[in-house]
């Protein structure tokens, strides 16, 4: 696993570096096999840099029609509640672009339980990879984290039993520690280490200690799940600000 750090002065300098290397790793992509995979990260953080690929007269990606666009995780709720990770995405970056039919794959959060949506999550996934990729394994081509300041990441929490699932795609998850207190699904961490590469986007000093135990080989990823997040043949890239990165050497 290649593993990179890039500290940032500012968050605003922190989106347009990520939003950069999005954008290489999605041409890179679709220049080699005509498609780019991406699971996109929830929370706040990442909203800015969405914002950078499609501002201004000339946006960062400007065509976006080979792009598939899917949820690392997201909140049990309706897609247009006020902390839906998809209502983030659509507000910050698909209300800017246009995406073919399709191109866009929410979590199925209408479903009856979060254990349904999971379960249907993983069959639109398997359906997806299995038609595009000769083992069908769900090796995004881009897979984009954030991390709450107890070292989660999508809505894989310290202790959870979902930390230890090694044969699901997606799992449901009860709330964790930080809000908002509903219920969750999620990529697991089979499926997060089978990307080709993950950027990470942290931001903010009540992150430097999870962003120094994440990084630090010895952690257990039961303290500190974003620690689990090694793609076996993929690249890291930590996206810091300079308070999230105090920590660190
Ligand atoms: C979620 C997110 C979660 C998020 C972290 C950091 O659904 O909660 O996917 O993993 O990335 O909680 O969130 P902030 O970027 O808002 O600090």
């Amino acid at each position: 696993m290649a593993q990179t750090i890039v500290v940032s002065e500012t968050t605003d300098s922190l989106a347009s570096a990520a939003a950069r290397k999005v954008v290489a790793i999605v041409v890179e992509a679709i220049a080699a096999k005509g498609q780019a995979s991406i699971a996109l990260a929830g929370g706040t953080t990442p909203g800015a840099t969405y914002r950078k690929l499609v501002s201004g007269a000339n946006p960062l990606l400007s065509d976006w029609s080979r792009a598939s666009l899917f949820f690392g995780d997201e909140r049990f709720v309706p897609l247009d509640d006020p902390v839906s990770n998809y209502r983030m995405v659509r507000e910050n970056l698909l209300e800017q672009i246009s995406l073919p039919l399709g191109g866009v794959h929410p979590v199925p959060t209408h479903l009856p339980s979060s254990d349904d949506a999971a379960k249907a999550y993983e069959a639109e996934l398997r359906a997806w990879f299995e038609a595009r990729d000769p083992d069908g394994f769900p090796s995004f081509d881009l897979v984009l984290l954030g991390m709450g300041k107890d070292g989660h990441t999508a809505s894989l929490f310290p202790g959870a039993s979902s930390l230890e699932e090694e044969r699901k795609w997606v799992v449901a998850s009860p709330p964790g520690q930080l809000p908002p207190p509903v219920d969750r699904v999620t990529l697991t961490l089979p499926v997060l280490n089978a990307a080709k590469h993950v950027l990470f986007l942290v931001c903010g000093a009540d992150k430097a200690d999870a962003v120094k135990a994440a990084l630090d080989s010895d952690t257990r990823v039961s303290d500190c799940p974003a620690a689990g997040v090694r793609p076996v043949r993929g690249s890291v890239t930590w996206f810091l600000d300079l308070p999230a990165a105090a920590e660190l050497s």
